[in-house]
């Protein structure tokens, strides 16, 4: 790691993992060992990003599109993300990380709610990194269920004026810094529907490689990409 010493980094990834699907079916494997192997980047890719300092980390990983995938696969992806929260518990307390929801938890079956809000009060405490799973989230509702909430404390006068950092307090990410850098594996080029009103300015990063084969190097590699960028956030560049 040590040429990323010197190199500016993001505070805030966000990473669309696509391609669980495609890397089990060129296997002739059903679909979901590479959820099974994809959880494995997630590990990877969420100690590598602990140790190298990176505050806030958010993985897409069930949109509430996925909700119509055939019920043998939801079940599956939900049977994962149990054994993830059981699993990496231990090591979320050791590495210090805190783990948090964005999305609507309550989709979900009462267990699996127990579990995430049961890893969440643990890791409540811990300030290493802050770990973020999107969990039956669309950016659409999101901003429908802040626009909800807003116009209900504008009216009976809890807020006087709305602005955009007013919105972003009602937001699921509130208190969440936007990403400095989307990753999306699988060559997609699209955003689907994922953090819409935050990924504004977001410097995006998309690889052909599928989720499932993305490890540390692969993240590195985007983590130099990034530092090489020129963020301007609309501004004309300084001579
Ligand atoms: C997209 O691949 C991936 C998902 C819908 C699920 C992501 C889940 C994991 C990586 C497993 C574990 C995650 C956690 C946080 C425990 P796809 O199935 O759409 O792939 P395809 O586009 O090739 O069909």
């Amino acid at each position: 790691m040590s040429d990323l010493e010197n190199i500016k980094l993001p505070v805030h990834v966000a990473i669309i993992m696509d391609g669980n699907g495609r890397w089990a079916q060129m296997r002739n494997l059903p679909r979901v060992e590479g959820h099974l192997v994809g959880m494995e980047s997630v590990r990877d890719i969420v100690t590598t990003t602990r140790n190298l300092g990176i505050p806030y980390l958010t993985l897409y990983a069930f949109s509430k599109e996925n909700w119509t995938r055939p019920k043998e696969e939801v079940n599956r992806l939900l049977e994962i993300l149990g054994i993830y929260l059981e699993q990496e518990l231990p090591l979320m307390m050791e590495k210090g990380i805190r783990f948090n929801i964005v999305g609507d938890l309550t989709d979900f079956p009462e267990r699996i709610q127990k579990k995430v809000r049961d890893v969440m009060k643990k890791t409540g405490k811990n300030r290493e990194l802050c770990l973020n799973i999107a969990l039956s989230y669309s950016g659409r509702k999101e901003i429908l269920h802040a626009v909800t909430g807003i116009a209900e404390d504008y009216k009976n006068g809890k807020i006087k004026k709305i602005d955009e950092r007013v919105f972003s307090r009602y937001l699921w990410t509130k208190g969440i810094p936007d990403p400095d850098l989307l990753i999306r594996t699988s060559g997609e080029l699209r955003v689907s529907n994922f953090l819409l009103w935050q990924i504004a300015y977001t410097e995006i990063y998309v690889t052909d490689m599928l989720w499932p084969d993305f490890r540390r190097e692969a993240y590195l590699d985007a983590l130099r990409e990034y530092s090489r960028r020129d963020r301007r956030f609309g501004r004309v560049k300084e001579a």
